[in-house]
């Protein structure tokens, strides 16, 4: 099997040349990396949607697996048409070569094609209504791959992080170490999910999709149980004190506080929760618990 990856240096990029390494041969590119030997022209750059399609008809892979997105989610009510461009225009361009090569197409999605209102999980028929240019962008992707005749797999997932680069524990951690009282929000509810889950996953799925084709689809992907960005907080600050790093804030100096009190150029829905049955029935995998991928990237930046 051909594989190609495109944003491999990224969250989910990044865990999945890790995982995509077994099962053929791995062809990866970021943004910036350099053509193929004899094609050095060619880029993965999604703001060139005509160059990220040469260099698939190029590489003619059986697999293309896209990482790349605009995620800078305030950044991108102000330079919508950049978000365009890379979460739907060049998605769309990927899309309608591999359906002439007959490839699968593996792309990521969010829970911010939602506007999270109301307290139910949303599966994969429940009605789509973006707050933000990103939610919208990210949308208009899926909806150029589902109408392109390509196989594909959509993955909607939230919260991603990693334990390499910067994510939302990181910084909290930096925080709490500073300051005597911290303020999180507490009224947006989701479930952190980590890049290396993810992108297990579709290893896992692309190998069943590839002998049982019908299972390809949108499928909604994130970590089990639920939490607020304050109990999620909670949890990361407890559990570094508890192993003698250094934390100023008291437990009691956590503070609640609602979305509302935290104004950002983008809105943000309220309630993040996905219902994953359907990915956990077509591909038979157990989702763990949130908690769980959390201390793993925390025993890896911090230390057991
Ligand atoms: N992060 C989340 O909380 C979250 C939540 C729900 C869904 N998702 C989705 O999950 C997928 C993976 O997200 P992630 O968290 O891994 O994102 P990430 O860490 O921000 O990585 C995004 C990747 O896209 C690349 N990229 C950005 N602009 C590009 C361009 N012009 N051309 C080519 N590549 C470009 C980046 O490369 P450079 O750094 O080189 O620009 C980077 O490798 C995305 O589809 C995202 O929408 C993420």
């Amino acid at each position: 099997m051909k594989i190609l990856l495109l944003g491999k240096g990224g969250q989910v990029g990044w865990e999945l040349q890790r995982a995509l390494s077994t099962l053929g041969q791995l062809d990866a590119f970021d943004s910036d990396s350099p053509g193929p030997v004899n094609a050095p022209d060619l880029r993965a750059d999604f703001r060139d949607p005509d160059k990220v399609a040469a260099l698939v008809r190029h590489i003619r892979p059986d697999v293309i697996v896209n990482a790349a997105a605009h995620t800078a989610v305030d950044k991108a009510e102000s330079e919508p048409e950049l978000a365009r461009l890379i979460n739907a225009t060049t998605p769309a361009a990927i899309a309608a070569e591999a359906a002439k090569l007959n490839a699968l197409l593996v792309h990521y999605s969010t829970d911010y094609v939602f506007d999270g209102s109301g307290q139910q999980a949303r599966n994969e028929h429940s009605p789509v209504a973006p707050l933000s240019v990103y939610g919208q962008t990210k949308l208009e992707g899926e909806l150029a791959i589902q109408s392109s005749t390509c196989r594909h797999l959509i993955f909607r997932t939230s919260w991603v992080y990693a334990a390499r680069g910067g994510n939302f524990a990181r910084t909290m951690l930096r925080l709490a170490a500073e300051r005597e009282q911290l303020n999180v929000i507490d009224d947006q509810i989701g479930a952190p999910t980590g890049a290396d889950l993810l992108a297990d996953v579709t290893a896992h799925a692309i190998r069943l999709v590839w002998r049982q084709p019908e299972l390809a689809g949108l499928y909604h992907l994130v970590a089990a149980g639920e939490t607020s960005w304050h109990e999620y907080a909670r949890f990361v600050i407890e559990w570094a004190r508890a192993r003698g790093q250094t934390i100023r804030v008291a437990p009691d100096a956590i503070l609640p506080i609602p979305t509302s009190a935290y104004p950002t150029p983008a809105r943000r829905p309220l309630n993040s929760r996905l219902d994953t049955n359907k990915v956990q029935q077509a591909f038979g995998v157990n989702l763990p618990h949130w908690q769980q991928g959390v201390e793993r990237m925390l025993n890896e930046i911090i230390g057991g």
